[in-house]
C-alpha cells in the first residue's frame, strides 16, 4: 500500500479483517518493520482517539513518532496558490509539506471540511497536496470527505460481533448543536456497501449524502421503519450536503435521538458511534451504557485498523 485515503486502498475486505484479527491477537508481531522509521502525524483539527490509537499503532510496529498540531504552536499555513501573503499566515503549505516530509518516512494527516467551499472540501485539497508534494506515503486520519481508519475499525467491530453472514446495518442521522462534516457517514457508507451488508441509511429530508457514497444503500426517511430488525445501529450527525444548504444545520429534532424507543424495534441491535458523542442529543445515556453498546470496543479497534494500515505501508517502503 502506498497511500490510504479510502476503502479502495485496502483491497479485499475479508483479507483485511483477517489480518486485523491476527494483529489483534499479537499486536507486536511486526515490531521489526518500523525500526528507524518515523511517522509524522499532522493535525489541522482536534483529536483524542485518532491521535492516541495511531501513535500506539506506530509504537506496535517499532516506529518513532512526531506529532504536529498546526493550530497550536506552528506557523499558520496558507493553502491557496496565488495568494499575496500579507495577512496572518506567514508560511505556505507548499514549503511546509516538503520540509515536514524531510523529517519522516510516513505522514498521517487530519484535515476536516471547512464548509466554506464544497468543491474545495470534496476535492480534498489539503490531503492531496500532502500526497502530491511530500514524496512520502500519506494516510488519512480523517479528511474532508472520508474517515477510513474509523470505518475500517467499524468493519472489524461488526465482523467480531455479527451472528449472521449479512447483518442489517442502519446508519442513522441524529441531532447535534453544531454543523459537522459528512466524512464519517460518507466513509461508513462506502465501507458498508463494500462489505455488502444489508445496509440502510435514515435521516430527515434535506440530509441526503453525496450519491457516490450512498451507492446501493436503501434510504428510508422513517427512522422507526429503518430500525425494524436492525442488527447494528450506527448513529452520527452530519450537516446538509445538498445544494445551497451545504454545511448547514437544518434540524435539531430530538425525536431522532437514539433511545430505547427506536432500539425496541431492532433485532436487539448493537449500538455504535465513532465518538466523541454528545449524550442525550445523539443517543440517550441508557442506550450508550447498555450491554449492547459497542462504542468502547469500536474505539479500541482504532489501534488495530491503524496497525494494519501502517504495517502495509511499511511493507511497501
Ligand atoms: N473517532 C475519532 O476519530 O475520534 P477523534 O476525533 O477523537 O480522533
Amino acid at each position: 500500500m502506498r497511500h490510504f485515503t479510502s476503502v479502495k486502498d485496502i483491497g479485499n475486505l475479508d483479507l483485511a479483517v483477517k489480518e486485523a484479527l491476527e494483529i489483534k491477537a499479537d499486536r507486536f508481531k511486526y515490531n521489526h518493520l518500523g525500526k528507524n522509521k518515523t511517522l509524522m502525524m499532522v493535525f489541522f483539527n482536534s483529536s483524542l482517539r485518532t491521535r492516541l490509537s495511531t501513535q500506539k499503532a506506530a509504537l506496535n510496529l517499532g516506529m518513532n513518532v512526531i506529532v504536529l498540531d498546526i493550530n497550536q504552536g506552528a506557523w499558520k499555513l496558507e493553502t491557496e496558490r496565488g495568494v499575496i501573503m500579507d495577512g496572518d499566515k506567514p508560511e505556505h503549505i507548499l514549503e511546509a509539506i516538503p520540509v515536514m516530509a524531510s523529517y519522516c518516512d510516513v505522514i498521517g494527516v487530519r484535515s476536516f471540511a471547512r464548509f466554506e467551499d464544497k468543491k474545495y472540501d470534496y476535492d480534498e485539497v489539503i490531503l492531496n497536496q500532502f500526497i502530491q508534494y511530500s514524496g512520502r506515503p500519506v494516510f488519512s486520519m480523517e479528511a474532508a470527505t472520508r474517515h477510513p481508519l474509523q470505518s475500517f475499525a467499524d468493519l472489524i467491530t461488526i465482523e467480531e460481533h455479527k451472528t449472521k453472514a449479512r447483518p442489517k446495518v442502519v446508519l442513522t442521522w441524529a441531532p447535534h448543536p453544531k454543523a459537522l462534516p459528512q466524512a464519517v457517514p460518507n466513509s461508513f457508507a462506502e465501507w458498508m456497501n463494500a462489505a455488502d451488508y444489508d445496509f440502510v441509511i435514515t435521516h430527515p429530508e434535506g440530509y441526503e449524502l453525496d450519491p457516490q457514497f450512498v451507492g446501493n444503500a436503501k434510504v428510508e426517511y422513517d427512522q422507526m421503519k429503518a430500525f425494524e430488525g436492525a442488527d447494528f445501529v450506527y448513529a452520527k450527525n452530519w450537516a446538509a450536503y445538498s445544494g445551497d444548504n451545504y454545511g448547514q444545520v437544518l434540524s435539531k429534532d430530538r425525536s431522532w435521538t437514539v433511545s430505547d424507543r427506536q432500539m425496541a424495534v431492532t433485532n436487539d441491535a448493537h449500538f455504535m458511534h465513532c465518538l466523541p458523542v454528545r449524550r442525550n442529543m445523539i443517543v440517550t445515556d441508557d442506550v450508550i451504557e447498555s450491554p449492547r453498546s459497542l462504542v468502547i470496543p469500536e474505539a479500541a479497534n482504532r489501534e488495530i485498523s491503524a496497525t494494519v494500515v501502517l504495517k502495509r505501508i511499511l511493507e511497501n517502503l
